[in-house]
């Protein structure tokens, strides 16, 4: 079974596949889109045993001329060194605006080899094969792309949206528990926001989404998708709507900040901020003690960390909060539920009240 879904954007739509076993129809489904003069595949280090023959097999299939980039794995690469070595490729094996890059990987070689996608002859064709639960369900959908700075994580960057994704449930066999673990978070994040429905799933077929049981990867995988497609259909470049995907990541952005991004997966890091702004949330008045224990005992059992660690305080947790790229105007916007399945966005909280949320989550 392999569900497709259209991202529909003002001036063109692209198609998501979300199936079990569909790495080697990605010749086909590209073809379908796109008959590109020449094919780059971006490969992150750790796969390309497994993978990458079967996409390469696949692209020549279709008779196409495919050259391949190895990236080290790690957030490390998103960095100007690899982003030269993908341009480097391109311009020496001559690419042009008809040609192609596929990153097949996470989200940092996703993100990497979509930036420079973006930017080579002021942007070309790309596709994204994301093979970790974090890509298959944020990064890869909504054209984001970017690379870090020394200053900064994702500050340089473009929007720029692939021309298809393909979502290979397969890939996600040979993934460390706990990256899968990690990645379920932006899942949870989808259902607090708008699907109770997706998080009920999620409650009710935990093991079987850890067991890798294919039916539910599918459509857990298509309906998180689904969610994000729409969000970013409606709001391309985060003028508003998009920013309630951000739930729980002015917090997590913090303490991964804090932590040189050395302490937590991504996914740990947002768990522990999905339980800060819950708290305050309750705090407020807006969010029941009930629906905060549901959130937290699903939080529990899918073993990502809830609590704050005691050695940040809730003074620098606070302070590099305020650092957080996306507070704009010094004006901290925060995502706040008021039920699993809907949530606000608010720019009145007094810091005091952020503090005491922090306090009560240690
Ligand atoms: N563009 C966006 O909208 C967006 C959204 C969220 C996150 N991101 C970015 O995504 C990155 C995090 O993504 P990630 O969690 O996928 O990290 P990642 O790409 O670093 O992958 C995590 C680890 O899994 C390994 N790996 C990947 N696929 C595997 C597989 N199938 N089997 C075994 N190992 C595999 C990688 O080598 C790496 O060690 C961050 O840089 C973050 O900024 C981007
Ligand atoms: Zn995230």
């Amino acid at each position: 079974m392999t569900n497709i879904l259209h991202l529909k954007l003002k001036d063109h739509t692209y198609p998501i596949y979300v199936g079990k076993d569909i790495l080697h129809q990605i010749g086909e489904y590209l073809i379908k889109e796109f008959i590109p003069s020449k094919v780059l595949v971006v490969n992150d280090a750790s796969i390309i045993e497994r993978y990458t023959p079967i996409v390469k097999d696949s692209l020549a299939e279709q008779g196409l001329d495919v050259n391949s980039l190895v990236i080290p794995s790690g957030e490390e690469s998103k960095s100007l060194n690899q982003f030269s070595r993908i341009l480097d490729t391109l311009i020496e094996n001559q690419f042009d605006r008809n040609s192609i890059v596929i990153a097949l990987g996470g989200g940092v070689v996703g993100d990497l080899a979509g930036f420079a996608s973006a930017v080579y002859m002021r942007g070309i064709p790309f596709i994204q094969i994301p093979t970790t639960l974090q890509a298959q369900v944020d990064a890869s959908v909504g054209g984001k792309t970017a690379i870090n700075h020394t200053k900064g994580k994702n500050l340089i960057g473009a929007f720029h949206q692939p021309k298809l994704v393909l979502i290979d449930v397969n890939t996600l066999e040979s993934l460390p528990e706990m990256d899968l673990r990690a990645g379920l978070i932006e899942v949870i994040k989808m259902g607090v926001i708008r699907d109770e429905p997706l998080f009920k799933l999620v409650e009710e077929h935990l093991d079987d989404i850890i067991a890798l049981d294919e039916k539910i990867l599918v459509e857990m995988i298509t309906q998180a998708c689904a969610g994000k497609a729409e969000i970013v259909s409606k709001d391309e470049k985060e003028s508003r709507l998009r920013m309630v995907l951000n739930y729980g990541h002015t917090f997590g952005h913090a303490l991964e900040a804090i932590t040189e991004y050395k302490k937590y997966r991504h996914g740990e890091a947002i768990a522990i901020g999905m339980n800060c702004a819950a708290r305050l949330a309750v705090n407020l008045d807006i969010f029941t003690e009930s629906d905060f224990q549901r959130q937290n005992t699903l939080l529990k059992h899918a073993k990502l960390p809830g609590t704050v660690p005691k050695e940040i305080s809730s003074e620098q947790l606070c302070t590099a909060m305020y650092h957080d790229k996306k507070v704009i105007d010094s004006t901290m916007r925060l995502i706040l539920p008021t039920r699993i399945g809907e949530v606000v966005i608010r720019n009145d909280i007094p810091e005091s009240m952020i503090k005491d949320a922090i306090i009560q989550c240690y």
